[in-house]
Formats: C-alpha cells, sequence, structure tokens
C-alpha cells in the first residue's frame, strides 16, 4: 500500500481511520483524504493530522464520490492504489425523512468509485479482466444491513441480507455492487460489516454523543419507544485496526464481519452514560442541571418509523482468520469518549454555531 484513498475521511470513522493509520500502523505512504463535506464532513476533525502530515503524507481533496471527473484525475494524480471506502450519508432517521441523498451517495456513489477504479486499475480489456497485482477496493458497511433480530441468534457473513430502513437498503445495494464487481470483473475488493461506532469526533446526532452533550447542557435525553432495542458498541479505534488488518491481510472478495460483542439495550447505554458523567463531571457541580441528577432528564420519546429491534454481530471469522480483536471494552471506550467531549469545547462550538463546514485547511490549495 503506498497511496490510500480514504473516502469519507472527514467524516467520524474516516477521521479515526486516517489518524489511526498514520500514527499507530507504522504506514509510510501517502493518504488522500477525498471528502464532498457534507454536513458530517468536518475538517477539524483532522487539524494536528494536517499540521504534522499535510501536503506531505496526507492530502486534502474536497469532492464528491459520484464525479465522474474528479474522482479518475485523483487516482491518476496521486497513483492511488487502495480506496478505503468510507464516505456515506450514514443517518438512519435522516434517511427516514429524506432517503434521496443516501440513493445518491451510497448507491450511485459506490457504483461511480467502483467504475473508476475499475478502469484505472485494469490491465487489457474487460474480458478476462486482469488488474495491477497491488491494489485493493474496501468498502466500508453496515451491519444494518443483515435486518433485525429476535432475542437470540446472530449476524453471520452468510446471514442473507434483508434491510429494512432507506440507510440500511441503500448500504445494501451498495454491498451488492461491490460483490457484483468482483464476481463479474475480478476487481480485488473487501467489504466489511460493523455494528455500531462510538467514540471521539463523532457528530452529536447519534446516539453516545447527543446523550453526552444534552446532559451536559442539561437538556432531555430522548430515549426512542422503550428503550430496549439492542445495538452491538464497538470503540472507533478498534473499527479502524479492523479496516487496516483486512486491507493488510483479507482475501479478495470476502467479507469481514465487525463487532464489539458488547450487546446493550438503549436505556442500558443511557443510564450508563449517566452514571459515568456523575463521576467525571457530577451534575451537582454543573450550572445547567439546576439540582437534577443526569438520570433525571431520561425522556422516552416516540419511537423511531421501523426500528430495528436487536444487532448482534458475529466477528469470529476476522477473529480467527485475520488475528483481529477488540482493545477497548464499553466502561474503557466511554469513559474515553466523555473526556473527550468534555475536553473539546472549541469542537463542539464549531458544530453547534456551524462553523466547522467550509473550515479552511491551511494546506488544501497549496499542492
Ligand atoms: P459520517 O456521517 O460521520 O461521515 C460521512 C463522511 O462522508 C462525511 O465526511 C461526509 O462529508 C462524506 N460524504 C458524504 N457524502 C459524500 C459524497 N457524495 N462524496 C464524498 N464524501 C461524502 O459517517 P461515519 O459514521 O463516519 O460512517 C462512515 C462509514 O462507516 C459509512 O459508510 C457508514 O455506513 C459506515 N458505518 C458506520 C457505523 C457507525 O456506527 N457510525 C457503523 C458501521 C458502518
Ligand atoms: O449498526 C451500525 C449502524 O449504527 C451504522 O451503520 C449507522 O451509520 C449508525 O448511524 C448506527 O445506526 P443506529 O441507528 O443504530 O445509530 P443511532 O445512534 O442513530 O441510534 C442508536 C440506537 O439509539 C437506535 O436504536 C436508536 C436509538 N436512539 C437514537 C437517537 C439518536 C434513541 O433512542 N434516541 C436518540 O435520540
Amino acid at each position: 500500500m503506498k497511496n490510500i484513498m480514504v473516502t469519507g475521511g472527514a467524516g467520524f470513522i474516516g477521521a479515526n481511520f486516517i489518524r489511526y493509520v498514520l500514527k499507530k500502523t507504522g504506514f509510510k505512504g501517502r493518504i488522500i483524504n477525498y471528502d464532498k463535506l457534507t454536513y458530517a464532513g468536518n475538517l477539524a476533525n483532522l487539524a494536528g493530522i494536517s499540521r504534522d502530515f499535510g501536503g506531505k503524507r496526507y492530502f486534502f481533496v474536497k469532492g464528491d464520490v459520484c464525479d465522474a471527473q474528479k474522482v479518475p484525475a485523483i487516482l491518476k494524480k496521486f497513483d492511488v492504489d487502495v480506496i478505503a471506502h468510507f464516505a456515506a450519508e450514514s443517518h438512519v432517521d435522516r434517511s427516514i425523512l429524506g432517503p434521496e441523498e443516501f440513493i445518491d451517495t451510497n448507491i450511485n456513489g459506490t457504483f461511480a468509485l467502483l467504475k473508476t477504479a475499475m478502469n484505472y486499475w485494469r490491465v487489457g480489456g474487460l474480458e478476462g479482466s486482469r488488474f495491477r497485482k497491488d491494489v485493493r477496493f474496501h468498502h466500508v458497511s453496515t451491519d444494518e444491513v443483515y435486518g433485525s433480530l429476535g432475542r437470540t441468534g446472530y449476524f453471520h457473513e452468510t446471514t442473507p441480507y434483508d434491510p429494512r430502513s432507506p440507510y440500511s437498503a441503500s448500504k445494501a445495494s451498495s454491498d451488492h455492487l461491490v460483490r457484483a464487481y468482483h464476481h463479474t470483473y475480478g476487481l480485488p475488493v473487501t467489504i466489511s460489516n460493523c455494528s455500531n461506532n462510538y467514540g471521539p469526533y463523532q457528530f452529536p446526532e447519534k446516539l453516545i454523543p447527543l446523550m453526552i452533550l444534552n446532559a451536559l447542557e442539561g437538556k432531555n435525553l430522548p430515549v426512542y419507544g422503550d428503550g430496549k432495542n439492542v445495538r452491538d458498541w464497538l470503540y472507533v479505534e478498534d473499527h479502524c485496526s479492523a479496516v487496516w488488518t483486512i486491507l493488510k491481510k483479507g482475501t479478495p472478495g470476502r467479507t469481514y464481519n465487525v463487532g464489539g460483542e458488547c450487546e446493550k439495550t438503549n436505556i442500558e447505554i443511557v443510564r450508563t452514560l449517566c452514571g459515568i458523567m456523575e463521576e467525571l463531571c457530577p451534575a451537582k457541580g454543573n450550572p445547567a442541571m439546576k439540582g437534577r441528577k443526569y438520570r433525571d432528564l431520561i425522556t422516552f420519546v416516540k419511537d423511531r418509523p421501523g426500528h430495528d429491534r436487536r444487532y448482534a454481530i458475529d466477528c469470529s471469522r476476522l477473529k480467527k482468520e485475520l488475528g483481529w480483536k477488540q482493545k477497548y471494552d464499553f466502561e474503557k471506550g466511554v469513559i474515553r469518549t466523555i473526556n473527550w467531549y468534555m475536553e473539546n469545547k472549541s469542537w463542539i462550538k464549531g458544530i453547534k454555531d456551524g462553523s466547522y463546514t467550509g473550515w479552511i485547511d491551511r494546506n488544501y490549495g497549496k499542492r
């Protein structure tokens, strides 16, 4: 791997991935962060990276994965040999309110990238395609493609797809296209289907950062329905190490499930967050709390339409075949996450006042 194009590298997981690869893996090549900077893209997620590696081993290019002119030009300019495709519309609630962008980016965007990668990496004609030996297209996907579980059972890589929201349907569709490009043309692809991530730089529309920020501000903690829906939680750095392991050791054409083996109901998550926050930043000393405890803020609200009941991941393939394992247990990960949100007030302010989009990367334009 010499030149890795990370799509969606200004988002939550993409930015953590870039940070992880440049700082923790010994990787010596270049990373090209290709991101459209939607509401979820935030270059402040990469501020230190841009300062330390910008213009030498880290490059930011603002662009849409659907752009049929720009993507090939960037692949050529940087001689990209690996694409780590994180870019997506990622929030289920938004997909319910407005699915169009999910279809554009997640389906058409993935299709456009696959076509471009194939054209750029192919050696010879379309018939019996052959590819440069060193190349890889890794597609970052979700466990939501498998649908919803009852009280028992797990999602395995062989579980039939049964997506139920516009978001998961768009991700399932993109997974099928990625697989089709492998089976039909031989494009060297890998896919990871991961469970719920949490950690630093997560946009505060998702459950964990929303609850932390609302609690700090003394606002209600809205729990959908009865709060008994179950998710499997993984600290974001463990997802990054999983993607890196798959890029290094994964078999082309293969899918790997990634998960925390940490099932929790939503109400359990919110109560745990409240308890840990009482220790790290007691409500008593928080003027916004006006004498209440964080737990008093929990409010049950109307359920999400079509709300999947339970997700649970079997990630034994990734563990057994590639030797990956999680490093952070839930308590350790959550303490790190709460501390991060408490210590990064200017990042939060940028999100709240909207100034984070269009934040100027000091190295952009110099190359
Ligand atoms: P995010 O919403 O935080 O970030 C998405 C990024 O993609 C943003 O920087 C955005 O600007 C960029 N983007 C969106 N549309 C684009 C386009 N058309 N062209 C280029 N860039 C575009 O998402 P995330 O939570 O970091 O998720 C990253 C990937 O991981 C997604 O593919 C998601 O489906 C998958 N995933 C997420 C989770 C999770 O818990 N967050 C779990 C499993 C899988
Ligand atoms: O499973 C992986 C998926 O996890 C990823 O593919 C998605 O990109 C990511 O957004 C996430 O989807 P969820 O819908 O599970 O995440 P979210 O944080 O939106 O919600 C987690 C659970 O908490 C879910 O059951 C809905 C519930 N919830 C969420 C919010 C925002 C609440 O009860 N209240 C809330 O305010």
